[in-house]
C-alpha cells in the first residue's frame, strides 16, 4: 500500500487531523458492537512506540473483559464520586449551565460502563516518588495518549478517566495488581457512533501561550506583544464590569480574555508591545490584574 511520505500535506493532514480529533469519547460509544481482542493489542503495540524513560519497557496494560469483572468495576466507578456526578447531572438538566453537556456525557458514561465492551488501565512497574522530577509518569502518559490515537484511527473512541483511582486500591485488589505496580487512568473502549469528531475551541491559541526566550513574551499576529494572567475569586460576569469600569484608563490596545474556571475567573491580559518596552509593558500589565484583583476579591487569589 502506498504510504504518504513524512514532510508531505497528505501525511502532515492525516496526522494533524487524528491529533486533533481525539476527543474524549463518552455518548458516542458505541456499546452494542462488539472489540476484537486483537484489535486492542494492535493499538497497544503503536502506544507501545511512545518514548520511555532509559528505553525501558516498563508500561502494563489490563484489558478487562471478564464481565462480573467490569460490573464490579462498574460499582466501583460509581463509588469514587461518579454517584455525584449522576446527581449533578440530573440536577442541571435543561439549565444550560456550562458544564451541563460534560455532566451528562459523565452520567450517561456513569451508567453504561459495564456495558463496554472492554476497560483498559495502562499501568506503570514502580511507584511515584513526588519528587516532581521526571520520572514514572513522564514514561507512561504519552504512550496512554498515542493508545487514544491508535484507537481513533480505527474508528474507535474512549475517554481519558481519573476519577476512579479514588478507588484504586479496591481496583487493585480486583485485578490482582502487585503493590508495584502504578495505575494511571481508565479508558472505557468502543467503536464510536459515527467518525466525525471534530478540534475543540477550548484551547489557547499557541501564539497567546508560547512564549518566546522570556516567560510572558508573545509573538502575537502584529508582532511582539506581553501577555499575564491571574485567577480572581470572582464570577466572570463582576470581573467583565469592573474592566468596563477601568474605562478610558485602560489601554486601548489591551485584550482581556475572562474565562470561568473552577472558583472564580481566569483573567489574560494582552499587549501588544515592542521588543525593547516588554518589560514596562509587562509591569503595567501586572499592575493593571493587582488591581482588578484587589478590588474584587481582596483576600487574594
Ligand atoms: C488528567 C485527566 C483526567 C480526566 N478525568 C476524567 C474523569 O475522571 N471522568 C471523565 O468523564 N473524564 C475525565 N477526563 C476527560 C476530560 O473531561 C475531557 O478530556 C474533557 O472533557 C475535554 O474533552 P475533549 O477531550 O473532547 O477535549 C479527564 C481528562 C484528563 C486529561
Amino acid at each position: 500500500m502506498h504510504q504518504p511520505a513524512p514532510g508531505s500535506s497528505a501525511y502532515q493532514s492525516t496526522v494533524d487531523h487524528a491529533l486533533t480529533t481525539t476527543r474524549g469519547v463518552r455518548q458516542r460509544l458505541d456499546f452494542s458492537r462488539e472489540v476484537d481482542d486483537q484489535v486492542i493489542l494492535d493499538c497497544i503495540d503503536v502506544a507501545e512506540q511512545a518514548p520511555t524513560g532509559g528505553n525501558n519497557g516498563s508500561r502494563r496494560w489490563m484489558i478487562i473483559r471478564d464481565q462480573e469483572i467490569k460490573d464490579r468495576m462498574a460499582e466501583l466507578y460509581l463509588a469514587a464520586g461518579v454517584d455525584w456526578v449522576i446527581e449533578t447531572a440530573k440536577r442541571l438538566e435543561g439549565s444550560g449551565h456550562q458544564n451541563e453537556r460534560l455532566m451528562t456525557g459523565a452520567r450517561h458514561l456513569g451508567e453504561n460502563i459495564a456495558r463496554t465492551p472492554a476497560l483498559v488501565i495502562p499501568t506503570i512497574l514502580g511507584q511515584h516518588d513526588g519528587s516532581g522530577r521526571p520520572g514514572l509518569f513522564d514514561s507512561v502518559i504519552q504512550s496512554a495518549w498515542s493508545f487514544m490515537v491508535a484507537l481513533r484511527s480505527r474508528g474507535l473512541g474512549t475517554v481519558w478517566t481519573t476519577m476512579y483511582l479514588n478507588e484504586a486500591p479496591a481496583v487493585a485488589e480486583l485485578l490482582e495488581l502487585p503493590e508495584h505496580v502504578t495505575q494511571i487512568c481508565l479508558f472505557p473502549v468502543a467503536y464510536t457512533v459515527g467518525t466525525d469528531f471534530k478540534p475543540t475551541s477550548r484551547r489557547y491559541p499557541a501564539r497567546e501561550i508560547a512564549y518566546f526566550d522570556r516567560f510572558g513574551r508573545t509573538r502575537l499576529e502584529g508582532g511582539p506583544g506581553v501577555v499575564d494572567e491571574v485567577d480572581i475569586k470572582a464570577k466572570p460576569a463582576l470581573v467583565h464590569a469592573a474592566i468596563e469600569e477601568l474605562g478610558a484608563s485602560a489601554n486601548p490596545s489591551w485584550r482581556f480574555d475572562v474565562e470561568q474556571v473552577p472558583g472564580g475567573s481566569r483573567v489574560r491580559l494582552h499587549q501588544p508591545a515592542f521588543a525593547d518596552e516588554a518589560a514596562a509593558s509587562l509591569a503595567d500589565v501586572r499592575a493593571t490584574l493587582d488591581y482588578l484583583v484587589t478590588k474584587l476579591a481582596p483576600s487574594g487569589h
